[in-house]
């Protein structure tokens, strides 16, 4: 594999580090208020909610009120999790492996016959894969698990009305998608061509320009929809997929909570986002490029759509197709 150049290392470093660790959520903090959150009453469901960012975001929103389903693979960990929140009464587990379409087939049922109605999703389980895996469903497993599992949740929420009417989501993405211009044809690389960090970046791209395609199609409705990034946090899948970035900037990483405070941000303000397609960071709306070369692809979130929606098994009852017809969404 080509080597980086040490010039563009040391460009990226020097751009990025005093915005995405915890040196910029300090000098922006300066000029924020205090949020005090009232989630009470509210249900909120955080996938990847057992450890990380994820597992903030859910202890933040049980410290102010709110009931959370937390999904993750490993039910000890969950379980662990639940224990450690100040009302462990008011959590949720649920396993499931993001990976796999037939999981989260079976979480939405199970969580529609428990009647469940959600006021909060927050869209969080994401992974970085260096070696290509193909799942058993015959997907790449990055892609799967970070952008079509998502695609498919939200999907079948909204599809079979599980979201209140005024219902706040949540898509955690990352900066990571800012090097990367939307090619829909490499979003489920199963054979050469497979690249780990540009996976990542393009799911992530696919992530907010998702939000945009709901977006549009539930507008003139009070549901939101938002892509965050979190900045540079200090998580244990940082630390297992970027060993190295982790031995350089440990000491200015931030923590989960600062990680997590966009996604509480969000959810309790709810504010009006101007652009179509943006990314929220350090509970600001940012653009959706930064590098001259992104805004060249011609790809559109119904591309991302149809994509997905190769993807998927054709869904069942639904009110979505209505509605986008209604806004003049091709779905
Ligand atoms: N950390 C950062 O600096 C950073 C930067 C930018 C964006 N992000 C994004 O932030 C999100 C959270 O990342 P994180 O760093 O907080 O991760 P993390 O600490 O490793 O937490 C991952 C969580 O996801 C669950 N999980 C992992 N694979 C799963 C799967 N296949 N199915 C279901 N659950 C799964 C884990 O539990 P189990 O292992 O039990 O499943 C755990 O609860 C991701 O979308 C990531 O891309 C992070």
């Amino acid at each position: 594999m080509a080597k980086t150049p040490l010039k563009k290392i040391i460009a990226f470093y020097c751009r990025f580090t005093p915005s995405y660790s915890a040196i910029g959520y300090h000098a922006r903090r300066l000029f924020w208020r205090r949020i005090d959150p009232d989630f009470r009453g509210q249900t909120w469901l955080v996938t990847g909610g057992s450890e990380g960012i994820g597992a903030s975001a859910a202890r933040q929103a049980v410290a102010a009120g709110a009931t959370v389903i937390c999904v993750a693979r490993n039910a000890a960990k969950l379980k662990a999790f639940a224990a450690s929140v100040t009302r462990p009464e008011a959590v949720q587990t649920e396993t499931a492996d993001f990976s796999l379409q037939a999981d989260v087939w079976a979480l939405v049922a199970r969580l529609e016959q428990q009647g469940v109605r959600i006021d909060v999703v927050v869209n969080n389980v994401g992974i970085q894969k260096r070696d290509q895996i193909i799942t058993q469903e015959g997907i790449e497993t990055s892609f799967a698990t970070n952008v079509l599992s998502h695609y498919l949740l939200l999907r079948e929420l909204l599809g079979r009305n599980m979201l209140r009417d005024n219902a706040t989501v949540i898509e955690v993405a990352s900066g990571g998608m800012y090097n990367h211009a939307m090619v829909v044809d490499d979003l489920n690389i199963t054979g050469p061509g497979y690249l780990g960090v540009r996976a990542y970046g393009l799911a992530k791209r696919a992530q907010m320009m998702l939000m945009a395609h709901w977006r549009a199609v539930f507008a003139g409705t009070q549901k939101s929809f938002y892509a965050m990034h979190p900045g540079w946090v200090d998580t244990a899948s940082v630390n297992r997929s970027m060993p190295r970035f982790v031995a350089i900037l440990k000491s200015v990483l931030r923590d989960h909570q600062k990680g997590a405070d966009t996604i509480v941000w969000l959810a309790s303000r709810r504010p009006v986002q101007v652009r179509p397609e943006a990314i929220w960071f350090d509970r600001k709306e940012r653009r959706p490029h930064i590098y001259a070369h992104t805004p060249k692809s011609t790809a559109t979130p119904p591309d991302v759509v149809a994509k997905l929606e190769s993807l998927v098994p054709a869904r069942g009852r639904s009110e979505i197709a209505d509605l986008a017809s209604e806004n003049s969404i091709k779905v």
